[in-house]
């Protein structure tokens, strides 16, 4: 029997996953989108992977810059994962955030857990989404909680 697309999204939500917001650049142009679905790929060489909806506006800027930087929220920055999950603040996500500039050109937001600095090497188109497969050339780790979310609700670690 076919899973019904309610009943796969009921599935997904109930996997408890950090948040994320991917940021790209191609020249002069940057963008970025809320992403929950990043992994690890390889340690040896270091390689992480992204899933990003063929519709999302962020697609193109990865698929033409050919850079990513995946900036793992911290519990404080749920509004942050909300602006740039919103097309309403679509051309203001950006506004007023200090950035800095990662070893591939990529914006890097800060007040963050991690930024993990990329160069795409591999994109798999599967269904709706393209799976960017990332050359870590940069990373930057900070102590602070992690932003979860878990059922459509953000949460933390700790209570
Ligand atoms: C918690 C959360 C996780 C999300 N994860 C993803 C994701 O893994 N991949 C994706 O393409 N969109 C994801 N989205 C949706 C995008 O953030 C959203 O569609 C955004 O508006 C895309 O912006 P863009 O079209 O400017 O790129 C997520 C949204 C939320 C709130």
């Amino acid at each position: 029997m076919a899973v019904s697309s309610e009943e796969y999204r009921q599935a997904l939500s109930r996997w408890a996953t950090g948040v994320t917001v991917v940021t790209a650049r191609h020249g002069e142009r940057i963008h970025g989108m809320t992403v929950s679905a990043f992994t690890a790929v390889s340690l040896d060489p270091p390689l992480v992977l992204i899933c990003a909806e063929l519709a999302s506006h962020t697609l193109p800027v990865i698929a033409e810059g050919g850079v990513f930087a995946v900036n793992v929220l911290s519990r404080e920055q749920f509004e942050l994962s909300n602006k740039f999950a919103s097309k309403r603040y679509e051309w203001q996500r950006f506004d007023g955030l200090e950035l800095d500039i990662g070893a591939t050109g990529a914006p890097l937001l800060r007040g963050v857990v991690v930024n993990i600095d990329c160069r795409v090497v591999a994109a798999h188109p599967h269904g709706d989404h393209v799976v960017y497969v990332g050359s870590v050339e940069e990373v930057r780790h900070f102590d602070r909680e992690p932003l979860l979310y878990f059922r459509g609700t953000y949460g933390g670690i700790t209570p």
